[in-house]
């Protein structure tokens, strides 16, 4: 998760970047990500969370979920994204919703929109919910074969206009394959002309339903190709569109180094970056699942530190921060990447490479990095333009 115009201008998500950071630095959770159910009524083809229409048998109860709102309250949580399975099918949704918004907690919902209607739009709006986060992923025709099931790609297009219609911010999410890579720019335009604020690309994580999918995800020919179009529309004055970037973290040193070559300053998103890593792994960011396990990143569910029914919040923050204070290795170790401090590489992707059954090695090398350190030197050196090289600690 990396917001490229609020990083280094001022952008929709500057507010919630500058909350999750002062959370890290007074050592609250920074980020809270909850799957308040793995229950979907939709069957995408490459849902690392495997949703399906059945609750986990050990799904939180009810009373449960309202407990661990007063916990991320009382662990001074600013911000928490309800996700799923599909969030609004959890049948106390709305209580929890209410629950957390009486805290003032900023709640996003991750939402599949397929259950967002002109009655409760409202009702979200009077809850306190300012970004609800849904997902796009091309044409009509490939929305509807991947989430297997027709008329979904209208309902999304409809509850987009809904919801901007109530003034509520629209993050329309994709997540980028071979498969819906000639869509990517004509998904951006739509986003534009549908008034959406912000746009958010993950690469594909080859768990849960993409498990052993590799084939399936972009070249880093792609991935540079996508990350200049970026810097050029960060450029533009006429585009206010802030784009999310998710689980290929070296994007973010690549943009800074083509924003460089423009000539724009990037001192400011360089500071942000020395204090917040482009992978948010260790960054007090956290996530919890619908049967309270805990995960340092949400794109794996087997990577998990503990439950929320015998860790409190507060531990599992302390855990969870350890990650971030072991070096990555490799190509992504100190002595290799000026850039570590800042990017860190994607853990998740490291855990998930070296072995979830021997344990995984979360500090291992992301082989993803799209700066292709193995050619040779950098055309742009960040170090001259601040970035310090990292000490041997990326705690930061
Ligand atoms: C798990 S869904 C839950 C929220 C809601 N049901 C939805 O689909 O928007 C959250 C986001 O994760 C994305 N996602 C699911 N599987 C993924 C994967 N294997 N790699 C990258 N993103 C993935 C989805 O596209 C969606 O935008
Ligand atoms: S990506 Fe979202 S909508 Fe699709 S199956 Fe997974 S949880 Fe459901
Ligand atoms: S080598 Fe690793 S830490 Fe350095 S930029 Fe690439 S992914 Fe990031």
């Amino acid at each position: 998760m990396a917001h490229v115009r609020s990083l280094f201008f001022t952008g929709a998500a500057s507010e919630s970047e500058a909350k999750a950071q002062a959370a890290k630095a007074a050592g609250h959770p920074s980020s809270l990500i909850w799957n308040i159910t793995n229950r979907c009524n939709l069957k995408c083809s490459h849902c690392y969370m495997a949703a399906d229409a059945h609750i986990l048998p050990d799904q939180l109860s009810d009373e449960e979920t309202l407990e661990l709102v007063d916990r991320m309250n009382a662990a001074g949580c600013p911000v928490v994204f309800l996700s799923g399975g599909e969030p609004m099918l959890r049948k106390n949704f709305w209580e929890i919703l209410e629950r957390v918004h009486s805290y003032g907690i900023k709640p996003t919902i991750s939402t599949n929109c397929t259950l967002v209607t002109e009655e409760n739009a409202g009702r979200l709006k009077e809850n306190g919910v300012k970004w609800i986060a849904t997902s796009l992923y091309g044409t009509r025709e490939y929305h509807d074969e991947l989430t297997q099931v027709p008329g979904t790609y209208d309902k999304v297009m409809n509850a987009v206009r809904i919801l901007r219609a109530n003034d509520i911010g629209v993050v329309l999410k994709t997540a980028i394959t071979v498969n819906n890579w000639d869509s990517i720019y004509d998904m951006i335009q739509t986003a534009k002309d549908e008034g959406v604020g912000i746009f958010y690309i993950c690469d594909l994580i080859t768990s849960g339903r993409s498990e052993g999918e590799e084939a399936l995800r972009i070249s880093k020919d792609q991935w540079r190709e996508l990350c200049d179009f970026i810097v050029s529309d960060m450029l533009d004055p006429e585009s206010k569109m802030e784009y999310d970037i998710g689980a290929i973290p070296s994007t973010i040193p690549y943009i800074a180094e083509q924003f460089i070559k423009r000539g724009v300053d990037v001192e400011k998103g360089l500071h942000r970056l020395s204090l917040f890593s482009a992978c948010p792994v260790g960054q007090g960011h956290m996530a919890i699942n619908s049967e309270g396990n805990i995960m340092p990143c949400q794109f794996s569910q087997e990577w998990t530190v503990g439950n929320i029914r015998d860790m409190s919040i507060e531990d599992a923050t302390k855990l969870l921060r350890t990650f971030g204070e072991q070096p990555s290795q490799g190509q992504c170790a100190p002595e290799n990447c000026a850039y570590t401090h800042i990017c860190r590489g994607c853990r998740v992707k490291a855990w998930m490479r070296t072995g979830a059954e021997n344990g995984g090695n979360a500090f291992s090398e992301d082989f993803s990095c799209i700066l292709d350190k193995a050619t040779g030197e950098r055309d742009v050196d960040l170090a001259a333009a601040g970035v310090a090289p990292c000490q041997g600690s990326c705690s930061l």
